[in-house]
C-alpha cells in the first residue's frame, strides 16, 4: 500500500514522530493535518535530537512535506522552527495550506485563562478552533493578502467585545493590540508567501499517480475532540478520518492505516486515566522513559498497557495495525500488567465510557504478564531483521498478548528512540 496514516493509539506521544521519519523515507509526500504547536514530536538521528512542533516529521529525508487545512498555525512559532531548522543545515521542502487557520496571541492569552482545567498546552489551539467553527478566524490566505493589515484589524474588530468582556484586555490594551499584531502578523504573512499553495491540489495529484503520501497525525485517538475523554481532550479530530478532512486524503484511494501505541500508557494534562500508576512505580516508568512533555516540560502520568482503551481506539479508527514503541523502557521496570477489562460496580462493561467521571471510576481488570527481556543495544541491533518468532520468548508473548485481544497486527517494534532502532516483521 503506498498511502499511509499514521495516528495515536493513546493520549499522544506514542513515538509517532519517531515512525514517520521511518516511514518517510519511502514515501514522497508528508502531510500533517491536525493540531498546531501542541503537537511535539521527537526524531533522533545519528544522536542528534529535533523537536517538531509543526513541521511533519519527514523533514530529515528532505521529502516534501505539507501543512494542511486542518492544521492550526502560530506563524511567529512556525517561522522560529523554520529558521532552526535551516540553520542546522537542512532545507526545508515546505508546503503551507492556504485553507489552514491561524493562532493570534489573543488565542493564546485565552487558553491561558481557561485552559487550566483541561491542563492544555496553552498554545491557543482551544480557542483558535473555535473561533474558526464560528466563522470569524483568519487563515493564511488573509494574513498573506495585499490588504492582510486591514483584515486583520477587521478580524479583530469582530471579537472585541468577547475579549474585553472577559477581561482579557482592556479597551485602550486593545487597540494597541490590534495596531501592533496587524502589523506583525502582515510582516509573517509576507515571509509565509514562498511556501503557501494550494496543498489539497498537491496531494490529489500524488494519491493519484505513483507517488507515497504519508499523512502524520498529532495527539492520540484518545484526545479525539469527539470520540476521546471529552472535555478532557484536544480541540480537533485526531482519527484517521481526519486525514481526509484535514489533509486531502482522498476517500476510495487505498490507504494503510497504523496507530502507535507505546508498550506501557502515557497522558499529559488532565482527565480520566484508568491504569495510572502512583508513587515510586509511577517515578520508575517515567525515569526509566524519560516521559517528559515534548512541547511543555511537564512530566507524564504514566501508567499499565490499558488494552480495553487500544482496542476502543483501533476500533473508533479504524487502525489496521499498530507499531509498538518503548519496548526497551518497559524492560526496565518491574510488575507489569495489561488492563483487559473494565468493572463498574464489581461488573464488568463491555463498552468503553463516553462520561468522564464514568470513566474514571471504572476498576481495571489486569493480567499480569512475565518481565519483559533486557536487551542491550547491540543485541537488538542483531535482531534487526528478526521475524517475531526470534525474538526472546518474553517479547514474543507480549507481542502475541496484544495481537490476540485487539485483533490486529503489531507489524513494527521499535526499541530505542532513534530511526534505526526499530524492527519491520
Ligand atoms: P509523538 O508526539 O507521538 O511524536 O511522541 P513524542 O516525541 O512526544 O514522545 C515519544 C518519545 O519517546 C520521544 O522522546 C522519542 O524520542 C521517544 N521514543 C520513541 N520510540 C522510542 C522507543 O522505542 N524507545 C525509547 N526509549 N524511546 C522512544
Ligand atoms: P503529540 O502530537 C500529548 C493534551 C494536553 C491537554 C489536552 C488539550 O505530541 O502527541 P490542547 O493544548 O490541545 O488544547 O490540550 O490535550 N495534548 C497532548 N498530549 N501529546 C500531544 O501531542 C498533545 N496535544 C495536546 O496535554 O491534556
Ligand atoms: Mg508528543
Amino acid at each position: 500500500m503506498k498511502n499511509t496514516i499514521v495516528v495515536g493509539a493513546q493520549w499522544g506521544d506514542e513515538g509517532k514522530g519517531k515512525l514517520v521519519d521511518v516511514l518517510a523515507e519511502q514515501s514522497d509526500l508528508v502531510v500533517r493535518f491536525n493540531g498546531g504547536g501542541n503537537a511535539g514530536h521527537t526524531v533522533m538521528h545519528n544522536g542528534e535530537t529535533y523537536k517538531f512542533h509543526y513541521m511533519p516529521s519527514g523533514m530529515l529525508h528532505n521529502k516534501t512535506c505539507i501543512l494542511g487545512t486542518g492544521v492550526v498555525i502560530n506563524p511567529k512559532d512556525l517561522l522560529d522552527e523554520i529558521e532552526s531548522f535551516t540553520s542546522s543545515g537542512h532545507s526545508p521542502k515546505l508546503k503551507i495550506s492556504a485553507r489552514a487557520h491561524i493562532i493570534f496571541p489573543h488565542h493564546q492569552l485565552i487558553d491561558a485563562k481557561e485552559g487550566g482545567k483541561i491542563g492544555t498546552t496553552g498554545r491557543g489551539i482551544g480557542p483558535t478552533y473555535s473561533q474558526k467553527a464560528s466563522r470569524i478566524n483568519l487563515r493564511v490566505l488573509d494574513i498573506i493578502a495585499d490588504d492582510a493589515e486591514a483584515r486583520i484589524k477587521t478580524a479583530l474588530k469582530d471579537v472585541k467585545d468577547m475579549l474585553v468582556l472577559e477581561g482579557i484586555y482592556s479597551e485602550d490594551d486593545y487597540k494597541v493590540y490590534c495596531n501592533s499584531v496587524a502589523v506583525e502578523y502582515a510582516g509573517f504573512g509576507e515571509k509565509f508567501k514562498p511556501y503557501v499553495t494550494d496543498t489539497e491540489d498537491l496531494v490529489r495529484i500524488a494519491s493519484n499517480s505513483a507517488q507515497a503520501v504519508l499523512f502524520e497525525g498529532a495527539q492520540g485517538t484518545l484526545l479525539d475532540l469527539n470520540y476521546g475523554t471529552y472535555p478532557f481532550v484536544t480541540s480537533s479530530s485526531t482519527l484517521a478520518a481526519a486525514a481526509f478532512v484535514g489533509g486531502g486524503a482522498i476517500p476510495g484511494v487505498p490507504i494503510r492505516i497504523l496507530g502507535i501505541t507505546k508498550a506501557y500508557t502515557t497522558r499529559v494534562g488532565e482527565g480520566p486515566f484508568p491504569t495510572e500508576l502512583e508513587g515510586e512505580a509511577a517515578t520508575n516508568l517515567r525515569e526509566a522513559g524519560h516521559e517528559y512533555g515534548a512541547t511543555t516540560g511537564r512530566p507524564r502520568r504514566v501508567g499499565h498497557l490499558d488494552l480495553y482503551a487500544l482496542r476502543y481506539a483501533i476500533r473508533i479508527s479504524g487502525i489496521q495495525e499498530l507499531a509498538m514503541t518503548k519496548i526497551d523502557t518497559l524492560a526496565l521496570v518491574s510488575g507489569i500488567k495489561v488492563c483487559t477489562a473494565y468493572k463498574i460496580n464489581g461488573k464488568e462493561i463491555d463498552y468503553f465510557p463516553a462520561d468522564a467521571p464514568t470513566l474514571a471510576q471504572v476498576e481495571p481488570v489486569y493480567t499480569d504478564v512475565p518481565a519483559i527481556t533486557e536487551l542491550s543495544k547491540e543485541e537488538w541491533l542483531a535482531l534487526r531483521n528478526a521475524s517475531k518468532d526470534q525474538l526472546p520468548t518474553s517479547i514474543q508473548e507480549y507481542i502475541k498478548f496484544i495481537e490476540d485481544f485487539v485483533e490486529i497486527p503489531i507489524t513494527i517494534l521499535s526499541h530505542g528512540p532513534e530511526r534505526n532502532e526499530t524492527i519491520v516483521f
